[in-house]
């Protein structure tokens, strides 16, 4: 047995360690707002935060999260991710929405790091999240207007 904080909450997991973290998160603790895409970390719609890190929870072990804190889209209430919410609905971000909650995860953990993040920066953070639907354009928008709602 596993443990782990979840959304600020302490789970035991009774999964085999080498079971894929976003398998834990989706199957035995039924939060389904991290997607499956790829499974080989290679479109970032199963990102959640280790420890307030961005990770690929397709490709991390449920072992790598013993005993630490992993934060998914259902439990993201910093500051950063509260003002991202906020604008992703002002700026109407979404289409299909399948990709957008590993979006904000991963934008969350931009503004984490880098308050106000240039195109440059936002190209870096933001480049292995995949969008079938193409709303680059509104999530660059949003990622800033965040960063500016912030700052208020
Ligand atoms: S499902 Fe994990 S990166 Fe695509
Ligand atoms: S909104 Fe459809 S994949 Fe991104």
């Amino acid at each position: 047995m596993i443990q782990f904080q979840l959304n600020g909450e302490t789970v035991t997991s009774e999964s085999p360690s080498d079971t894929p973290l976003l398998w834990v998160i989706r199957d035995e603790m039924k939060l389904k707002g991290t997607k499956f895409g790829c499974g080989i970390a290679q479109c970032g719609a199963c990102t959640v935060h280790l420890d307030g890190t961005a990770i690929r929870s397709c490709v991390t072990l449920l072992s790598t999260a013993e005993n630490r804190s992993v934060t998914t889209i259902e439990g993201l209430s910093s500051a950063e991710g509260k003002a991202l919410q906020s604008a992703w609905v002002d700026e109407q971000v979404p289409q299909c929405g399948y990709c957008q909650s590993g979006q904000i995860m991963q934008a969350a953990d931009l503004l984490s790091r880098i308050p106000e993040p240039g195109d440059k920066d936002i190209n870096e953070a933001m480049n292995g999240n995949l969008c079938r639907c193409m709303a680059y354009s509104r999530i660059r928008s949003a990622i800033k207007s965040a960063a500016k709602g912030r700052e208020v």
